[in-house]
């Protein structure tokens, strides 16, 4: 008999502004049409003035528990996946406890940039199986729209803001890997690709947040080949191979990243989720969310094999394989 954190509630939020390709164009020399074609991206959301990432993660955190019939205070721990927190400290984790009504349990921020979720549910697995935790809901949430510059046509049409949460909670399994739940975890980060995608600002250089910067075909060329291995190896660990894989859930930061991982890893595109063409790349909220309208749309059913994969700054890179 063997634990398992198997997924019972999903749920999203993504803020009411639509902001479509076409609106770049007034204020950058850009075009609905290089965004699209080298990006896959025709809209994102961005949140409102006032609007925090814990704001959004509340929200998600309240879809996730409807849908696994699960009180505030049934839950044991909240890890949130974020490198936008509203504050510097105290955690949006902690945060979020507040804006549920949670009286107990304990909560912290994760942040491993576009891989966060990845490294979020690594956390709560690790929670999970050694009996810290039962029940744990795993948030990405980000306000990228803060940290953009906006004269920066390569960077800010291509990122949006929103939140995804995922309850956790320990089943018993067999062991083997037809089992609900996490089946294996792979994490990998490399810091010398630093300069690769970066924010230009903190607490102990600048003082202040920060602008993205970033070298986009450098990392367009090392994302593929890092993806592919990651979901290769975590596939392997669950002594499964991408033959048994009914969805790829990818980070969703760019059509042809999403297209040439698939295609590394011999799955075809209709067992591929997307999501990009709506979101943008919400960094760590992108696969929560993609996981979310994947289950709302129906396309995503219980006993399906999932490989979730995704990488971002550091840089950083990581997949799960989980049977939802
Ligand atoms: C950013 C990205 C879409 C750019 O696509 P690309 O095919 O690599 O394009 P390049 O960066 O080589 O730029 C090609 C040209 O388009 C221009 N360009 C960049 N942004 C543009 C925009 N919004 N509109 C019009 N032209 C643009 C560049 O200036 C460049 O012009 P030049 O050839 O005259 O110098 C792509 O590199 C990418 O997605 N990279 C990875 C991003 C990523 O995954 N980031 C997050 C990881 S979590």
């Amino acid at each position: 008999m063997t634990v398992r954190a198997v997924a019972t509630g999903i749920g999203h939020y993504l803020p009411a502004r639509v902001v479509e390709n076409s609106e770049f164009e007034k204020t950058l020399d850009t075009s609905d049409e290089w965004i699209r074609t080298r990006s896959g991206i025709e809209r994102r959301h961005f949140a409102a003035e006032g609007e925090t990432t814990s704001q959004m993660a509340v929200h998600a955190a309240k879809a996730a528990l409807a849908m696994a019939e699960l009180r505030p205070d049934d839950i044991d721990a909240v890890i949130v996946a974020t490198s936008t927190p509203d504050l510097t400290f105290p955690s949006v984790g902690t945060m979020v406890q507040a804006g549920l009504g949670m009286t107990r349990g304990f909560a912290y921020d994760v942040q491993a940039v576009c891989a966060g979720f990845i490294y979020a549910l690594a956390n709560a697995n690790g929670m999970i199986l050694s009996g810290q935790a039962e029940r744990v809901l795993v948030i990405g949430a980000e306000t990228f729209s803060r940290i953009m510059d906006w004269e920066d046509r390569s960077t800010c049409v291509l990122f949006g803001d929103g939140a995804g949460a995922l309850v956790l909670e320990a089943r018993t399994g067999s062991g083997h890997s037809d089992d609900r739940g996490i089946l294996s975890v792979d994490l990998n980060s490399d810091g010398q690709y630093r300069d690769m995608l970066y924010v230009d600002g903190g607490v102990s250089t600048s003082g202040t947040a920060g602008k993205l910067r970033m070298q986009g075909n450098p990392l367009f060329r090392q994302a593929v080949e890092k993806l592919a291995a990651t979901a290769h190896k975590a596939l392997e660990k669950a002594n499964l191979g991408a033959e048994s894989v009914d969805w790829i859930v990818p980070h969703q930061a760019n059509i042809r990243i999403i297209q040439g991982t698939a295609k590394k890893m011999g799955v075809g595109m209709e067992k591929v989720i997307v999501t990009v063409q709506d979101h943008g790349n919400t960094s760590a909220a992108s696969i929560p969310l993609a996981l979310s309208v994947g289950v709302s749309e129906g396309r995503i059913t219980p006993g399906q094999l999932l490989v979730a994969e995704a990488i971002g700054g550091g840089l950083a890179w990581g997949a799960v394989v989980l049977r939802w």
